[in-house]
This record gives C-alpha cells, sequence and structure tokens, in this order.
C-alpha cells in the first residue's frame, strides 16, 4: 500500500563534495524491500515540479528511520542537499519491485557512484538471512568512496578505483574477485556499467539483476515517461521495475 508521508528530517550529513546521507523519521514508516525506492517532492524549487526518484538506503523499523543516500545531480538533489534538521520531507512511499531475495548460495553486489545507495539494504538483509554477501564498489576516485564502516558491517567488502588511489585499479568487472563463483549478482549503477556487468553474467551463466535508473515522473505507472524495453514488450520501470532480471531485458551485450 503506498503512502504520502510527510518525514521530519532528523539529520543531514554531507559525506564528501557531491554526497550527503539523510536520516528522516516517520511513526507511519512502511515496510520496505531492498531495491524499492521513493519519490521525494522538493518544496520551494521552483523548476523541480516532479518529485525525484531515491532509493532506499537503508530502514530501521524499530525507530521509524528512513535513509537515503543522495548525490547532487542538478537542482531538485541541490536543494535536497540544504534541508536542515526538523524541516518536513513530502515522500510518496514504498515504489517499484526491489531485488528478489536469495535463500542460499554466494551473492556479489555491485554499485557504481551513488548506485551504492540500495545495495547497502541489499546486503544487510542478507547478512540477516545468514547468508555472507561480497559488496564490489566502484567509485572514479578514493575521495568518491563512502560509508565504508556501515557497509563493512554487513558484508565483504571490496572497491576499484578508476584511478588506482583505492582498491584494485579499473572498472568492477576487471576485479579480480570476479575470478571466483556466484550464484546471483545484484547491481546498481551507471548503465554502461550495468551492461558490463550483465556481459560478465551472462557469459558465465550467473542470474543477474539490475536497478534500471530511468527518468521518472509519476513513480506510479500513469505517465509511461520512464518505459523499457523487455522481451515481453515495453514495462513500466517505476511499477514493473526497477529491478529487472537482465534474461528479460533486450540489451544487446
Ligand atoms: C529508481 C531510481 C532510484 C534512484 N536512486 C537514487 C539514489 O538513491 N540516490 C541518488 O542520488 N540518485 C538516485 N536516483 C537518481 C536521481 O533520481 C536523480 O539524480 C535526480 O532525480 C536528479 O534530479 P535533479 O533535480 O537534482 O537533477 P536534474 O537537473 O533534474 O537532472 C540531472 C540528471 O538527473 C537525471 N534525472 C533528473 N530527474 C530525474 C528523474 N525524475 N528520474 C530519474 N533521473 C532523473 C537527469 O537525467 C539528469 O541527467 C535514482 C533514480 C531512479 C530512477
Ligand atoms: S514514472 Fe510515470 S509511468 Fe513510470
Amino acid at each position: 500500500m503506498k503512502k504520502i508521508i510527510d518525514f521530519t528530517v532528523r539529520d543531514n550529513r554531507r559525506l564528501n563534495k557531491d554526497m550527503f546521507l539523510l536520516t528522516l523519521h516517520s511513526e507511519e514508516l512502511p515496510e520496505m524491500k531492498p531495491g524499492q525506492f521513493v519519490n521525494v517532492r522538493i518544496d520551494n524549487s521552483p523548476h523541480t515540479f516532479l518529485r525525484r526518484p531515491i532509493s532506499v538506503h537503508d530502514i530501521d523499523m524499530n525507530n521509524g528511520l528512513l535513509y537515503l543516500l543522495v548525490k547532487i545531480a542538478g537542482e531538485g538533489t541541490e536543494h535536497l542537499s540544504q534541508i536542515r534538521v526538523n524541516e518536513k520531507l513530502n515522500i510518496l512511499l514504498p515504489l517499484g519491485n526491489g531485488f528478489t531475495m536469495p535463500d542460499t548460495g554466494k551473492h556479489l553486489l555491485i554499485g557504481g557512484g551513488v548506485g551504492v545507495a540500495p545495495i547497502l539494504f541489499l546486503a544487510k538483509e542478507m547478512n540477516r538471512k545468514g547468508l555472507s554477501p561480497i559488496v564490489l564498489v566502484g567509485c572514479r576516485t578514493k575521495e568518491d568512496i563512502v560509508l565504508q564502516e556501515t557497509f563493512g558491517n554487513y558484508c565483504r567488502l571490496l572497491h576499484t578505483t578508476e584511478d588506482g588511489s583505492y582498491g584494485e585499479t579499473g572498472y568492477p568487472t576487471q576485479h579480480s574477485v570476479l575470478a571466483e563463483n556466484f550464484d546471483g549478482i545484484y547491481c546498481c549503477g551507471p548503465e554502461a556499467m550495468m551492461k558490463a556487468v550483465a556481459r560478465y553474467a551472462t557469459q558465465k551463466n550467473i542470474e543477474c539483476e539490475v536497478s534500471l535508473e530511468n527518468m521518472m515522473a509519476c513513480g506510479l505507472g500513469a505517465c509511461l515517461c520512464c518505459v523499457t524495453e523487455t522481451k515481453e514488450g515495453n514495462k513500466c520501470v517505476c511499477t514493473e521495475g526497477s529491478v529487472f532480471n537482465i534474461k528479460d531485458l533486450t540489451w544487446q551485450i
């Protein structure tokens, strides 16, 4: 059941030059799955009429807390970065289908840039189920790496940086961990990265889910601006995704 809730901002922590972590509180916080997202209304920002889709980074049901990890990409997210403690944030949630949660097996979770946002919640839930996920984070440089300690609580954490300033040099698909065997791969990040991961998973015959970040407006399946082509025809990323098994997509990989 979708809800529109006025959350109270409990914390707004700047993590680096363009990323920040919002801690939001509501007594009405609904249950959510890893890979689901929320649609945030940006108030007092004249050009950002549409809500902005942001992944569920983490939730704390006992204390009614929702965490959003955001990268400044334009006017809406810049405005959001300025929000202060005790201000209200109007949010439509929960949206999207979420990742398929496995019961067993060895799983690799790959996040590129702010694509790490939904990966934390997924790693946490896998960890809670007794699985031992490996999280591989791809960044341009060391300064882009955030929340290492938090991630480290739930997984074996690995990094690649394009400039070699931390972890292994290159892209996630070049990391040595890919020589290991996996039962499933879960990925969120830039489309080029997700396609490279999908190519690797297809070659190795590994189940793979990706979370698409298509442009969205309503978030409810009404405006059709977010559609993606699948083997079963066009699908709304906001309601029938944002998570897709790569076998269902028509990507030329
Ligand atoms: C399912 C989903 C989950 C997302 N999760 C996160 C997250 O956890 N953290 C995060 O920082 N970002 C996330 N994004 C991306 C985020 O929605 C955009 O960066 C944000 O909407 C940009 O808004 P803006 O006003 O700051 O930038 P704008 O100036 O409007 O645009 C800057 C860039 O953002 C893209 N963008 C703008 N509006 C949208 C929109 N409505 N939907 C998708 N992309 C848009 C544009 O293509 C453009 O390249 C997610 C997107 C989707 C679809
Ligand atoms: S955002 Fe409107 S249909 Fe998906």
